[in-house]
């Protein structure tokens, strides 16, 4: 038997992106999204209008996604209640959000300088992806945000050889009905698969 349920907000299973922006006096912040997707060259994102990742790619058209595995759900929740926006809407100071000028402090996270965009890599994140805005939707209160990739770091614990992940050792945080987990249980293998797996 099935049942049809009504939910405002439908998280069934996505990665924690740490999008680094900076605003117009090169303060760097970081925005947590789970609302993300890479094809080919591109990174679309879901985005809040009333974030402060909004506001900089607004003036600043550059981030970097920094992809966080399991060993840093809790630097995560750390600045989960947190926004770089000093103007906080209602809901959000409702909701039990802060306003927080330095979130890598906050959450122990290190930044490391950007090479094809100025927004920061983070040191903790495996994989870190610098981009540019190429083209944004505004729908209701939030953004569909297109980017094109520039550079993708891998740290090499997680390589092979200098071109080829080694799977089993990429444990994505993921995202789950607000729940962190992973997904790093081998099931199989795609028949285009084209990274390595013992
Ligand atoms: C795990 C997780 C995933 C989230 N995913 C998104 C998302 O995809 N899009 C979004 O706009 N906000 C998302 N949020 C909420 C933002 O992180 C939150 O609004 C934050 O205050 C934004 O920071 P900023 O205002 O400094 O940019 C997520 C939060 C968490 C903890």
């Amino acid at each position: 038997m099935f049942k049809k349920i009504e939910k405002d907000s439908f998280y069934y299973g996505f990665p924690v992106a740490l999008m680094t922006t900076k605003d117009s006096s090169m303060t760097d912040n970081i925005t947590v999204i789970s609302s993300n997707w890479s094809l080919d060259k591109s990174m679309i994102i879901g985005l809040s209008l009333h974030s402060k990742g909004f506001l900089n790619l607004k003036m600043v058209h550059e981030a970097t996604f920094n992809l966080a595995d399991d060993t840093i759900w809790e630097n995560v929740e750390r600045i989960a209640n947190t926004t770089g926006n000093e103007n906080l809407p209602d809901y959000k100071k409702e909701a039990g959000y802060k306003y927080c000028s330095d979130k890598f402090t906050l959450g122990e996270l290190t930044k490391i300088a950007g090479e094809r965009v100025g927004s920061v890599r983070i040191k903790e994140c495996p994989i870190q992806i610098e981009t540019t805005l190429v083209d944004k939707k505004i729908r209701n209160d939030f953004a569909i945000i297109e980017f094109e990739i520039k550079n993708i770091f891998v740290n090499e614990d997680i390589l092979f050889d200098s071109t080829h992940i080694d799977v089993d050792k990429w444990s994505p945080l993921i995202y789950k009905f607000r729940a962190y987990t992973t997904a790093n249980q081998a099931l199989g293998t795609n028949f285009r698969f084209q990274e390595f797996k013992k």
